[in-house]
């Protein structure tokens, strides 16, 4: 049995994120008290949190790999002239097949996938019909024929201004923004060249069935970065040196249906399956993120190359990152590294009349573009996914300090004799320096519960000695230890063991708890 199938005992894994998710405030339907439409999702609270630290952290990473990558922000309606120039009206489009009698409509590729346990992406609607007519698959909700597959265009239409003449779309990908802010961007940032644009922001897509619940949205945020680069140089990185013997996790075309990994050096890579070294540098800088910033374990990661007929309308080289998600059943898409050549500036130069090329030296040219492009929404899910542990006494979600919504509970351990006082006035201490929550209803062992279920890494628990001696107790989520730390101590002692200066067990004198902790529900 894996770990996400429904058991006797209770709920699947994916089930308990979701119902956490929603009874905590990470995330839940969107106008959920109207019915919701599947495909839009609110972040709560804590979800906020969590997306804006993963934000944060790919910012900070992504943007930091060169002096010349910045961040720009754009509006998410944009002109029809765009999508004819960047080839999304013409080719976005998905699969779509419709049941002859109850008329609801299906991805075509989905329905196939589900009933013959096959990949059939890239196959086009004359195959797709014929696999369907083939096996006799009919429409999975009232079992009646299907109609002929027809492609369907994933872009949301509107109609801008008082007469409504004017249609614009919501823009599918934010990748567009730094494209049409290309030549004003790259005159004002001294014209350097690999030169990188990032967005954090949403896009749009009309998915037809937004199933697997958070992980395939109608509306969702994209942090991508536009790496505009020259392609004769293609076989050029700068800082090779520190990547080359550094091995990459690849599922190769070749390999998919098995599955099977080939860890290879970057420079192997290069050699043998010649991937240009730009592009391979990128993927290990990509892979670092996952495995040494996020702590994602390598068995979980890898890159899928997907083939010709699998790869967006736009790319020339293309492998998905994937991890590897119990809810979802094995290795799903969460990002992806596209060589998307010219075609972009080339189509906007084209369509525009504007001039896109740059002089470097005595050349002149239309840059290319290495696109570094990640899901955030589906990165949360992975990181919930993957963060998660149901032990004896608890459930839990072991999110490195980086991510987690509050890295430090309070616990006043009773409401009285001056206990309040002596944790609120440390708690806006702490509070300059880490995220913090002030939990003082319920037993001490419910309050460290609720912290563990959201997946806050340390507690602070103020008792009557604290008053008498100024030391507090200080509690590690993942092995539930407690050491005693001085009050005065515990911003430096907190921000040692965050950055991994300094072992917990380390971080003062050990405290042994009378009992072993114990389930407690609420
Ligand atoms: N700019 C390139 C681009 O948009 P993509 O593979 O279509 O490429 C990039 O999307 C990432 O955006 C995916 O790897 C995935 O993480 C996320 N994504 C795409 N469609 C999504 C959807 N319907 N819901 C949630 N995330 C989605």
């Amino acid at each position: 049995m894996t770990e996400d199938k429904k058991s006797p005992k209770g709920p699947n894994k994916s089930d308990t994120i979701m119902m956490i998710a929603a009874k905590r405030g990470f995330f839940y339907p969107s106008a959920e008290i109207y019915g919701a439409k599947a495909g839009f999702w609110t972040y709560g609270h804590l979800g906020t949190r969590l997306k804006h630290n993963w934000e944060n952290l790919w910012r900070n990473y992504f943007l930091g790999l060169s002096r010349s990558y910045f961040e720009i922000d754009d509006c998410h309606i944009m002109p029809k002239k765009v999508f004819e120039g960047s080839g999304h009206l013409a080719h976005f489009n998905d699969p779509l097949t419709e049941c002859s009698k109850c008329h609801f409509r299906f991805r075509a590729d989905q329905l196939i996938e589900d009933a013959l346990k096959t990949n059939v992406g890239g196959l086009d609607e004359a195959a797709l019909t014929k696999l369907i007519d083939d096996n006799k698959l009919l429409c999975p909700r009232c079992g009646s024929a299907l109609m002929p597959v027809k492609w369907f265009n994933m872009m949301f239409e509107m109609k801008v201004g008082a007469t409504g003449e004017d249609i614009m779309y919501l823009r599918p990908e934010s990748a567009q923004s730094p494209y049409l802010a290309f030549k004003r961007e790259f005159e004002a940032l001294r014209k350097k060249i690999p030169f990188g644009l990032a967005v954090v922001g949403k896009a749009y897509r009309n998915e037809i069935s937004p199933r697997q619940g958070f992980f395939r949205l109608r509306e969702f945020t994209q942090a991508e970065l536009q790496i505009f680069f020259d392609p004769d140089r293609i076989n050029e990185a700068e800082n090779w040196d520190f990547v080359k013997a550094y091995k990459l996790r690849l599922c190769l075309a070749k390999d998919a249906s098995e599955g099977k990994i080939t860890e290879i050096t970057c420079e192997e890579a290069n050699r043998e399956l010649k991937i240009p070294k730009f592009y391979a540098y990128n993927m290990a800088k990509v892979q670092q993120f996952y495995l040494s910033l996020l702590g994602i374990p390598a068995e979980k990661f890898r890159f899928r190359e997907l083939d010709e007929k699998e790869r967006a309308f736009y790319n020339k080289l293309h492998f998905d990152i994937e991890l590897d998600m119990g809810t979802l059943g094995g290795f799903k898409e969460v990002a992806g590294v596209h060589y998307r050549t010219n075609h972009d500036l080339g189509g906007h130069q084209e369509h525009s009349g504007e001039n896109l090329e740059v002089v470097i030296g005595d050349k002149r040219f239309i840059p290319h573009v290495l696109e570094l492009s990640f899901g955030v929404d589906r990165n949360v899910w992975a990181v919930m996914d993957l963060f998660y542990r149901q032990e004896p006494e608890r459930a839990l979600f072991a999110f490195p300090s980086l991510l987690a919504p509050i890295e430090v509970a309070m616990y006043p351990l009773v409401n009285k004799d001056n206990i309040p006082e002596y944790s609120s006035e440390l708690y806006s201490k702490l509070g300059k320096e880490f995220k913090m929550f002030f939990d003082d209803s319920g037993s001490i062992g419910r309050r460290y519960r609720r912290q563990d279920e959201i997946g806050t890494p340390y507690g602070v628990t103020v008792d009557y000695d604290s008053l008498n001696d100024n030391t507090v107790t200080l509690r590690d989520r993942d092995s539930m230890k407690q050491v005693r730390v001085k009050g005065d101590e515990l911003i430096q002692t907190l921000k040692k063991v965050i950055a991994g200066e300094l072992s917990f067990e380390k971080a003062g004198a050990p405290v042994v708890p009378k009992a072993p902790e114990k389930e407690e529900k609420e």
